[in-house]
């Protein structure tokens, strides 16, 4: 005969409920899951009616969830759970660009720019011109490398929260046949990360503030080389120290200099002299058994 489920036993009980799951991993997670949360349960000794407010938080951050909103996404953000993912995944090799949270803004088809393309075009504001070159460890140009940009706009709003569909500050550059991309675009504000929703009511009852630093998203890979997601950060943004989703890393802060070149700024339709930030991204080789 089996032994009531009681505080003493319940941990047990559900661990061996999981012990016939076929696939092993999923074995494992749920037996983890399972002794983790019963840990928390009798940490935190939680009252009826703060376990139904639990349950109510995660029913509103699943309803505000859909194609355009991910409150989940937030949800791991702010709790720092997406960087400590992102830090597992992406145990890189020294000299390698590091890589930091995708976040909820991405979407899967940027469209296609040419090199020297204005991401901005409908925008108002100065602009700046963005250039580096994709290498690998040892600084050899990655040829015809695919460098996926997104940003917020100089308000520190993404495209995808307005109501107008259309792709802007956004775009996928093919680097030339010496691994340089560029474009033109304008400088990202720091912003909230969208607070008016469950996230944003558990980061005011926590008094932590919703926002993150200027940056401009990168997804850079190349056939043979591991891709890398990752921020190129603006130096002197506020919140550079305190990014309410942890993602600042001190290797990917870039100043927005001035630069005088005639040449070049004609070239490209900026004035002279312009704003420039440099951001150079090493991909690490990929030496996975399928890599190329
Ligand atoms: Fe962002």
């Amino acid at each position: 005969m089996g032994s009531d489920f009681s505080e003493a036993t319940a941990t047990d009980a559900v661990v061996e409920s999981f012990a016939e799951t076929p696939d092993a991993r999923l074995r494992e997670v749920m037996q983890s899951f399972t002794r983790h949360l019963h840990a928390f349960v009798r940490d935190v000794e939680p009252t009826q009616g703060e376990w139904e407010a639990a349950i109510g938080f995660l029913t509103a951050v699943g309803h505000l969830s859909d194609d355009r909103r991910q409150e989940f996404i937030l949800l791991s953000d702010v709790m720092g759970v997406s960087m400590l993912v992102d830090a597992i995944n992406n145990r890189r090799p020294v000299g390698a660009t590091e890589s930091t949270v995708l976040g909820p803004f991405h979407v899967v088809e940027s469209p296609a720019r040419a090199l020297g393309d204005d991401l901005a075009e409908a925008h108002e504001a100065p602009r700046c011109l963005v250039r580096g070159r994709v290498l690998d460890l040892d600084g050899r140009p990655v040829a015809g490398a695919l460098v996926d940009v997104w940003q917020a706009d100089d308000q520190g709003f993404y495209d995808v929260q307005k109501d107008d569909l259309a792709p802007d500050l956004r775009g996928l550059f093919t680097c030339d046949e010496v691994g340089r991309f560029w474009f033109r675009t304008i400088v990202p504000l720091h912003y909230p990360i969208p607070d008016d929703g469950p996230v944003g009511a558990l980061l005011r009852a926590t008094g932590r503030h919703p926002y993150r630093p200027a940056h401009i998203h990168f997804i850079a890979g190349a056939a043979g080389h591991n891709p890398v997601t990752t921020h190129l950060f603006v130096e002197g943004s506020p919140y550079l120290e305190d990014d309410t989703v942890f993602g600042v890393k001190q290797s990917l802060v870039r100043p927005v200099r001035q630069e005088d070149d005639e040449e070049t700024a004609t070239s490209l339709g900026l004035p002279n002299p312009f704003q420039v930030i440099d951001f150079d991204i090493t991909l690490a080789e990929d030496r996975s058994p399928t890599g190329g």
